[in-house]
């Protein structure tokens, strides 16, 4: 099998490790450098502290740069990973993992190549099996909801029987329940414990009472 190689340290993060840490990756888009710190105090306070920062607006680098250097307690990593060079110009903004939407073998080498952990985004068997093939076994299914929901990681858990989940879109407080009691999910990703008006407001005290919220979601046993 020809298994991508690392060329550089990796993060001291594993996949498995961002996984692990709380029931839910928040799914960040930030338009306003000046957001970032707050936010990722925010979250930190109410207990998370992997924070997916998505490379969907002109100030998402600059937004983990600030986390990466100003909110040691939180680890900050790059969403919407869609190529090397997005790989790449995270690592060098303080991104200790990496998110993306879909998988190819190019970015899970820069990946590597950049040190950072990266949760490769599948939807399909095939992209399954494409990403094991490079050795990703912690993989993030993207969107959740749209393409198959529960329903779909229960079928995935008999043939891709080794392989971890984060589902991710249209996953919510009231839902996440019945993925997380899925032995092949290990946490779920989404974007409602960071609301685009709370963002824009200012208002840190509901981000840090979203996140909070979101506690009561251990996974069973
Ligand atoms: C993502 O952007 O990775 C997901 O779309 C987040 O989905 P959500 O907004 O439905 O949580």
């Amino acid at each position: 099998m020809d298994v991508i190689k690392s060329t550089t340290a990796a993060s001291h993060w594993t996949a498995l490790q961002v996984m692990q840490d709380a029931p839910v990756i928040p799914v960040i888009v930030l338009n306003d450098v000046a957001h970032a710190v707050p936010l990722a105090r925010a979250l930190v306070a109410g207990g998370i502290r992997m924070l997916e920062v998505t490379l969907r607006t002109p100030q998402a680098l600059a937004c983990i740069e600030r986390i990466a250097r100003e909110v040691p307690e939180a680890v900050v990593g790059a969403g919407t990973i869609r190529n090397a060079a997005d790989a790449q110009a995270s690592a060098k903004a303080g991104a200790l993992f990496g998110v993306s939407p879909g998988y190819t073998r190019g970015v899970g080498q820069a990946c590597r190549d950049a040190g950072l952990a990266l949760l490769p985004g599948v939807a399909t068997g095939s992209e399954i099996m494409m990403a094991q093939e490079d050795g990703f076994t912690e993989l993030k299914f993207f969107p959740a909801m749209q393409a198959g929901g529960p329903a779909m990681l229960k079928a995935w858990s008999g043939p891709f029987f080794d392989v971890k989940f984060c589902p991710t879109g249209g996953v919510t407080l009231q839902n996440a329940p019945e993925f997380l009691a899925l032995p092949n999910v290990v946490c779920v990703g989404g974007s409602w414990i960071v609301p685009a008006d709370a963002i824009k407001a200012g208002d840190w005290g509901r981000i840090t009472q979203l996140a909070r919220d979101t506690a009561g979601l251990k996974k069973p046993g």
